[in-house]
């Protein structure tokens, strides 16, 4: 298997096991139970797996995925208008539900739209962020609602701040000059440098951004921040994984990100990267995970061993030792709820809306996706996750 050479210095690569003897066995996504030994001398029995909701498998490595509804996310690919340059309408790719503080029925989409139709193709530079609304659930579908960067700004990742009351935008990208076609840039042009502004409401209006990382230190694009906060700590800190599982730390939002921990990845003979698009978060015990895209879509390799494109990583601590399974943590092939099946061509940019009854629980799975047979036309799919989900929409007037 040739995804075994992704084995790293530092990393613990654990095999697929049936019993568990510690947590780590079970992706730190549920418990080791192990059935107490008769005699004080005889060797403990291996135990198995009791996994948290939202995740399946022996070890708690997969991601349960739930039947999408059709029309699901932010799809706004048919998206006319005259004055575009391209033919590929809203082409979105990604982006973060957000439920309204005030008015619990709303929810909101940050997501990474190309401008003036430009696709996926056309990211860097037509890339901006906007802002999205569906009043008929955190599924979607979710309408455009305003626009809240220019061009060239990619890959939004907001978090709340208990502590500052604010929300904070992580984005890549750099003020640019308004396009005048659909073209394509390399990042020595205009560099993936990662900026932050803030906002005391989802709907703006944001401060001015600010760099905090230069795209030429180690692997820093695509930006993953939870802040350190917990209701005994309540801090103002901020962790930031970026591209490859380097990890930033910051006392404060708009402070100096200091590297905190680099994983050195023996790379794959597809991709000089291991994983892209990482998104962090720690859960309910205090552990630390992360979701990346796998760098292996479904096109690539006439789709033969594939499609294998979520990854997952955890680890108690931020600074590891973090570990990696050699499998799946989701596909790209979809069930929804009418019974049909798709695979997707691309399904990127991994995003995870929680539970916010201290559980953590993963209810949807936000990803930008493409279909067979496209390469620009993209929008936003989101999918939930287990069940808990249907309680929380239940709750909220929806279905
Ligand atoms: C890294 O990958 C190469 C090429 O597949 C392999 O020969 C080598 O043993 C790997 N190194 C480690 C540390 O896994
Ligand atoms: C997006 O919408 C178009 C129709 O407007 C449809 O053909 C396409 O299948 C949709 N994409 C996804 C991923 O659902
Ligand atoms: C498409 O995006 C533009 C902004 O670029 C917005 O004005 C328009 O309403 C959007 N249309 C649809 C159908 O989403
Ligand atoms: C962005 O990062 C590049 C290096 O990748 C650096 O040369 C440039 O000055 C940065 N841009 C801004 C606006 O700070
Ligand atoms: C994709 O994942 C689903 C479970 O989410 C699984 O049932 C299916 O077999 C997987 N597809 C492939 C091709 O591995």
């Amino acid at each position: 298997m040739r995804i075994a050479n992704i084995l790293a210095a530092g990393l613990a690569v654990i095999g697929a096991t049936q019993a568990c003897e510690t947590d780590e066995d079970c992706s730190l996504n549920g418990v080791c139970s192990r059935k107490p030994t008769k005699s004080f001398a005889s060797k403990p029995k291996p135990g198995a797996c009791k996994c948290d909701p939202g995740w399946f498998g022996d070890d708690c490595g997969r991601l349960d995925l739930a039947p999408a509804t059709p029309i699901n996310g932010y799809n706004q690919t048919d998206a006319v208008d005259p004055l575009h340059f391209g033919p590929y309408g809203n082409s979105s790719w990604g982006g973060q539900i957000l439920q309204d503080p005030q008015d619990h029925k709303l929810f909101h989409l940050v997501a990474s739209q190309f401008a003036d139709g430009c696709g996926l193709t056309g990211w860097r530079p037509s890339s901006y962020i906007m802002r999205a609304e569906s009043r008929t659930g955190p599924q979607g579908p979710y309408h455009y609602a305003d626009e809240v960067t220019k061009s060239f700004r990619h890959n939004p990742s907001v978090i709340w701040s208990p502590t500052d009351q604010k929300y904070l935008l992580y984005t890549i990208g750099v003020d640019a000059p308004k396009a005048e076609k659909c073209q394509s840039l390399t990042y020595k042009q205009w560099p993936n440098n990662i900026s932050v502004s803030s906002a005391h409401s989802i709907k703006g209006p944001w401060t001015p951004h600010k760099m905090i990382l230069n795209s030429l230190e180690p692997q820093s694009t695509n930006p993953a921040p939870w802040p350190l906060w917990t209701r005994k700590n309540p801090t103002r800190e901020i962790a930031l994984g970026v591209e490859d599982n380097a990890i930033f730390k910051s006392d404060k939002w708009d402070g100096e990100y200091k590297l905190i921990h680099t994983q050195t990845w023996n790379t794959t003979e597809w991709s000089p990267t291991w994983t892209e698009d990482t998104f962090l978060w720690r859960d309910k015990r205090g552990n630390w995970h992360a979701l990346d895209h796998w760098m292996i879509d479904l096109v690539e390799h006439n789709g033969q061993q594939w499609p294998r494109v979520g990854a997952h990583v955890y680890a108690r601590e931020l600074t590891g030792p973090w570990h990696f399974k050699q499998q799946e943590a989701y596909n790209s092939t979809i069930t929804f709820t009418d019974g049909s099946v798709r695979t997707l061509r691309r399904r990127e940019r991994p995003k995870i809306f929680f539970s916010d009854d201290g559980e953590l629980t993963p209810l949807y799975l936000t990803s930008g996706v493409t279909e067979m047979g496209q390469g620009s036309r993209s929008s936003t799919f989101i999918q939930p996750i287990g069940n808990k989900w249907k309680k929380y929409e239940k709750k909220l007037g929806f279905q």
